[in-house]
């Protein structure tokens, strides 16, 4: 088998914890069982492209069992947990000396370049065949598919402009080279992929942009929008992760702290409310005047950035959105003021920007903890390099919510697999019944009764007593 871990020996203490995890994940078991014997995902050669975390070896093995034959990767460069990557190679049967498991290229702390090796790694099968089915999470995989198919067809992979992001650079090299190795590849990869699984708000903006263009490749189950996933993870995840990274990093009283978040969107609200809770004072920022009228009726004090940057002592950017936190803002923060993101790509703060100013100084305090130190003697402290701090800092979202995203993401997979032709190439999100479904399958654990409608309820109402219980357009 081949794969790429920090250390597979660390597989052992990735086992034990993914047995714990396995118990706070009722949906992903649930799914288990009910699909044990059919196998639906059986001849589902499945790519997956999402932290390499305890909970993601669950889903990853969830897939397994379903029948699926897969192989993975990390969606971040600090996001893998080493014991996980390492537990899922072995596999639940096999041993150091012979891993039985999945094949993943992810360890924590790869370069650029190694990401993207670790993506195409994973996007070819050892016969040189591709994937049939991608599961992303940002979009990245299938970036590289639709890009590199792309080019073929132009017959010329582009150079990247000085203006570009250096991470461009390394994608067209990667796709320059792989073209160059095996001409065509791309081209016979994305016609051979009955369709994507995307997790996460970024990446589900990346599909809808493609349909609108023309340029989608296959059909699309958008996962982040079901309700279980985006007003459950973003949100309650956050509301754990994100103190857990400011913990984990910097272990700095939060309390009696101001604590700007930028962007109240479904991840915003989490981390404000986490933030609050720990007896900070918090700042929201907002482009979205119902954002922002939200977050003033949830009590928070709503401004812009620069009314407070010389103020605030923890800074966490939320929004989805580049060039969120500048270099010039950097440079007037309080001295040790906190820097971090928790939205999914690193340009919410410009860390190249920072890195550009005259006589600056980078200290590391440890890995993914930098203190910036200006020409004037004041510094500020940057965590996980401006990538996502609760995955860079902590381990990410616990398992009982990750449980109700990949239980979606599972069920995702197989209608994509199984129903190809109900989804002609565009972007879906899953039916109110499933949503529903899968918040049914975590709430024995948390011990909730569920209240049974009558049937004359039902009527006056205007649903089915089984549900779904609201119309699409309920926003919750
Ligand atoms: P969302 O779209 O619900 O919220 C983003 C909010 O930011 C919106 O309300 C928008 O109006 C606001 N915004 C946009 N530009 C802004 C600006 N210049 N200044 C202030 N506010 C601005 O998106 P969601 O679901 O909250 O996700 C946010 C990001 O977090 C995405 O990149 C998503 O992929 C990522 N994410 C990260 C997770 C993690 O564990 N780190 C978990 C889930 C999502």
């Amino acid at each position: 088998m081949d794969y790429k871990v920090a250390d597979l020996s660390l597989a052992e203490f990735g086992r034990k914890e993914i047995r714990l995890a396995e118990h706070e994940m009722p949906g992903l078991m649930a799914v288990r069982e009910e699909y044990a014997a059919a196998k639906p995902l059986r001849g589902a050669k499945i790519m997956g492209s999402l932290h390499m975390t305890i909970q993601t070896a669950v889903l990853i093995e969830t897939l397994v069992e379903l029948g699926a034959d897969v192989r993975w990767v990390s969606c971040n460069i600090f996001s893998t947990q080493d014991h996980a990557a390492a537990a899922v190679v072995v596999g639940p049967n096999g041993t150091v000396d012979d891993p039985k498991g999945v094949p993943v290229f992810a360890w924590k702390g790869e370069t650029l370049e190694e990401y993207w090796w670790c993506t195409d790694q994973a996007l070819q099968w050892p016969d040189g065949t591709g994937p049939n089915m991608i599961l992303d999470d940002g979009g990245d995989a299938t970036l590289l598919v639709h890009k590199g198919a792309e080019y073929e067809k132009a017959g010329a992979v582009p150079t990247a402009s000085e203006d570009d992001p250096e991470e461009w650079a390394i994608i067209l090299d990667t796709l320059r080279r792989t073209i160059a190795e095996k001409p065509g590849r791309w081209t016979a990869t994305a016609e051979g992929i009955k369709g994507v699984t995307e997790e996460t708000t970024t990446g589900v903006h990346r599909l809808y942009d493609m349909a609108k263009n023309g340029t989608l490749l296959f059909p699309a189950i958008n996962v982040n929008d079901s309700v279980t996933k985006s007003k459950f993870d973003n949100k309650y995840g956050c509301r754990h992760s994100v103190v857990d990274g400011l913990n984990r990093a910097t272990d700095v009283l939060i309390g009696g702290k101001v604590a700007v978040v930028c962007g109240y969107g479904d991840v915003g609200k989490g981390c404000a409310e986490a933030l609050r809770g720990q007896g900070a004072r918090v700042i929201v920022t907002e482009i979205d005047p119902i954002c922002a009228l939200q977050a003033a009726m949830d009590g928070y004090q709503v401004t812009t950035l620069d009314d407070v940057i010389g103020i605030a002592d923890i800074f966490v950017t939320a929004t989805g959105n580049k060039d969120i936190i500048r270099a010039d803002h950097m440079e007037r923060m309080k001295h040790q003021a906190i820097v971090s993101n928790i939205g999914h790509f690193d340009n919410e703060i410009d860390m190249a920007g920072l890195a550009r100013i005259p006589g600056i100084e980078k200290i590391e305090i440890k890995p993914q903890v930098h203190e910036w130190r200006f020409p004037d003697g004041h510094s500020i402290i940057v965590l996980a390099e401006g990538r996502l701090m609760n995955l860079g800092c902590a381990t990410g979202h616990p398992s009982f919510v990750m449980s109700n995203s990949f239980t979606n993401q599972v069920i995702a997979q197989i209608e994509l697999f199984t129903k190809t032709d109900d989804y002609p190439i565009g972007v879906y999100t899953l039916p109110k019944h499933l949503d529903e479904k899968v918040a049914r399958l975590h709430l024995d654990a948390l011990g909730v009764k569920l209240t049974k409608l009558t049937k004359e309820q039902a009527e006056y109402i205007g649903v089915d007593v089984e549900g779904p219980y609201k119309s699409d357009h309920y926003r919750y």
